[in-house]
């Protein structure tokens, strides 16, 4: 049942197409999902792993022994029974090659409105994965973010999801004139525009992650909706970790927050099929001779936990250069754009 979670949230999404085969699968099979079938999980048990968020099977097969120490306050041993119940009673089965075409067949290519852009990453930013942006102050990190929390808005035949968007905002960076202003120059209705982003500020890094898991909920109720969260921003990822946590004897510390920070993130891009898109910052490498004298943040914490990494930075007269460094199945690529009122353009050569 493993994959049944996953795919379960996904078919939901699909079900306008294949409606009651689908739809009755998922509620037989959704059944035995409930914690309370456990066996040896009493009822105080049962409430305090539901309060700290763990209510299906699923979610405990995929969580680690110390995450249910940490916030259910049980012993290791515990957590280690309880983890490996959860997961002998779930089908973790294998998924065919279909299944993986299949899924891969839901996902939704989320255009950045520049040809060049979304040609280097393969026709726009992907549903069900981490895109991750990286670069100095003024790359455009933002001004993608922004550019993409409208466009996921437009219809699918104008390269969006018909989606609404969640926006976790680090830096006081998210700008609602500037959303305004890339709708009105789509030709879409600014106001309902701004409506359809739900923007969390976070104040550290604790409340950072806090807030990523809790949009769990919203995007459930959303789920069943004209539209369906599809886009996650967190602008920037890592700068409240930085800041939260100084000096080289934390810097374990702070990898295994982000790292959690991260598996939040990629458990909502998987099972809810949306596109979740985070910035991050680069230090200087004082080390480097050759190539380029700046790493991205987070190392490879980071690094691995996304699926397309965009290295971004000021080219010659006000462009922008975005490089592909790091994807799955792209060759490496770069692109020239332009930030202009309308969002991202092509620049012509
Ligand atoms: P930091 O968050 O400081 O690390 O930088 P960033 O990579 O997020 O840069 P950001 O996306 O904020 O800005 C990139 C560039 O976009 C800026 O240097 C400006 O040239 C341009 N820009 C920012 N806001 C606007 C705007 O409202 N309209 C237009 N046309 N351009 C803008
Ligand atoms: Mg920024």
């Amino acid at each position: 049942m493993s994959k049944l979670k996953v795919l379960g949230m996904q078919q939901e999404v699909v079900m306008v197409e294949k409606p009651k085969e689908t739809k009755q699968e998922t509620s037989t099979k959704s059944e035995p999902q409930s914690i309370d079938t456990l066996p040896g999980v009493g009822a105080a048990t049962a409430e305090k792993l539901r309060e700290a968020g763990f209510d299906t099977l699923m979610s405990l097969a995929v969580a680690s022994p110390a995450e249910l120490v940490e916030v259910c306050a049980i012993g290791e041993s515990v957590a280690k029974r309880i983890i490996n119940v959860a997961r002998s009673k779930l089908d973790m089965g294998f998924e065919t090659g279909i299944d993986l075409l299949k899924r891969r067949q839901e996902v939704i290519r989320l255009s950045t409105g520049s040809k060049a852009f979304d040609a280097m990453i393969g026709g726009g930013f992907e549903t069900g994965a981490i895109s991750e942006a990286y670069g100095e102050f003024g790359s455009s990190k933002s001004q993608i973010a922004h550019v993409l929390a409208v466009r996921t808005q437009l219809p699918v035949e104008q390269g969006g999801s018909n989606g609404s968007v969640i926006f976790i905002d680090g830096e006081s960076t998210f700008r609602p004139e500037r959303i305004k202003q890339i709708a009105e120059s789509l030709k879409i209705d600014p106001i309902e525009t701004l409506k359809n982003i739900a923007v969390a500020r976070a104040f550290n890094s604790d409340h950072q992650m806090l807030i990523a898991e809790k949009t769990e909920d919203l995007i459930k109720q959303k789920m069943a909706s004209d539209r369906p969260v599809r886009l996650i921003v967190v602008d920037s990822l890592t700068s409240h970790f930085r800041a939260d946590f100084v000096g080289r004897g934390q810097l374990a510390d702070r990898q295994q927050k982000l790292n959690k920070h991260m598996h939040t993130l990629m458990k909502l891009a998987s099972q809810y099929n949306l596109c979740v898109y985070v910035t991050n910052q680069v230090m200087a490498k004082p080390d480097t001779f050759f190539g380029d004298p700046t790493a991205a943040i987070g190392g490879h914490i980071v690094g691995h936990n996304s699926q397309t990494r965009i290295y971004l930075r000021k080219g010659k007269k006000g462009t922008r250069v975005g490089k592909l460094v790091d994807s799955p199945y792209l060759a490496d690529a770069e692109c020239i754009f332009r930030i202009t009122d309308a969002g991202l353009e092509d620049v012509e050569e």
